[in-house]
């Protein structure tokens, strides 16, 4: 695992304040690093925190987030969350099975991960293959701001055709239970150590027929009612699945 005495960055690069940012953890803390210029050129961090050309600022964590950061190093980050990994020695008998965290941030990352917990929570509890969840969420004096989850691997692009049934089936039992996923690309299909196909990041998804809210559209869809649609055209786009091919499994 990663030194934690490298920096890793832990967000894409953003806008901040008329500059180019993007955050990173360095010894477990967060850290905002903006800089001027060119978006595609950001500043070498081999000697951080001195950082030529940027503005160094810490990003406050309540205190339970803090804790968590304490006790977790990076294992990958996503455009709603930060997804860190539980220190072996530190973990007990429940954290072994659950010891990946998805973890908010800010408000916003805090709201899409307490719905994503419940309906993880409600698709399992119907034997949908979604990510395996502890029970209790993480939570501190402002609420959820995140959940543990078992570990999972990657598929790999070059491999994600061999599991088109099982990824077509995983959708269509999700769909079966009223949800929309509405993010559905190969970067949110693991397989679990038995080299099962599990789903994970229901942070956009939501009841079929309700209203999308602002924060949760995807930038390539204009529908504004979640709506099945949109997880078939994503079969469609990101797993070069042939609309024959996909209506011929997708019963819903
Ligand atoms: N349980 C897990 N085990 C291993 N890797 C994971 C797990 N959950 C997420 N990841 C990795 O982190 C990435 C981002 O997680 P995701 O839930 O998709 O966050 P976001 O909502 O920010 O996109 C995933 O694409 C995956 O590579
Ligand atoms: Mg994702």
């Amino acid at each position: 695992m990663s030194n934690i005495s490298e920096p890793r960055q832990v967000t894409d690069i953003y806008k901040f304040e008329g500059m180019y940012a993007m955050n990173v953890d360095f010894q477990r803390q967060e850290y905002r690093v903006c800089w001027d210029g060119d978006w595609r050129k950001p500043p070498r961090l081999g000697a951080f925190p001195r950082v030529d050309g940027a503005i160094i600022t810490l990003v406050p964590h309540s205190h339970g987030v803090e804790q968590l950061w304490i006790r977790s190093q990076v294992l990958h980050y996503g455009a709603d969350s930060h997804i860190r990994l539980l220190d072996h020695s530190d973990k007990s008998q429940s954290e072994e099975q659950f010891p990946v965290c998805k973890v908010a941030v800010d408000n916003r990352q805090r709201q899409l991960i307490e719905f994503e917990f419940a309906i993880l929570r409600y698709l399992r509890s119907k034997a949908v293959p979604v990510a395996r969840v502890h029970p209790d969420p993480l939570a501190d004096e402002n609420g959820v701001f995140g959940f543990q989850m078992e570990k999972l691997f990657g598929i790999g692009l070059d491999c994600i055709r061999k599991y088109q049934t099982d990824i077509i089936k995983c959708l269509n039992q999700i769909h079966t239970n009223g949800i929309v996923h509405n993010d559905f690309h190969p970067g949110n299909i693991l397989k679990n150590h038995k080299g099962e196909v599990v789903v994970i990041d229901f942070g956009r998804s939501g009841y079929v027929g309700s209203k999308i809210p602002p924060g949760k559209r995807l930038p390539w869809w204009q529908g504004d009612v979640y709506s099945f649609e949109v997880d078939k055209v994503g079969l469609e786009r990101f797993f070069g699945m042939s609309k024959r091919l996909r209506w011929q499994f997708l019963s819903v």
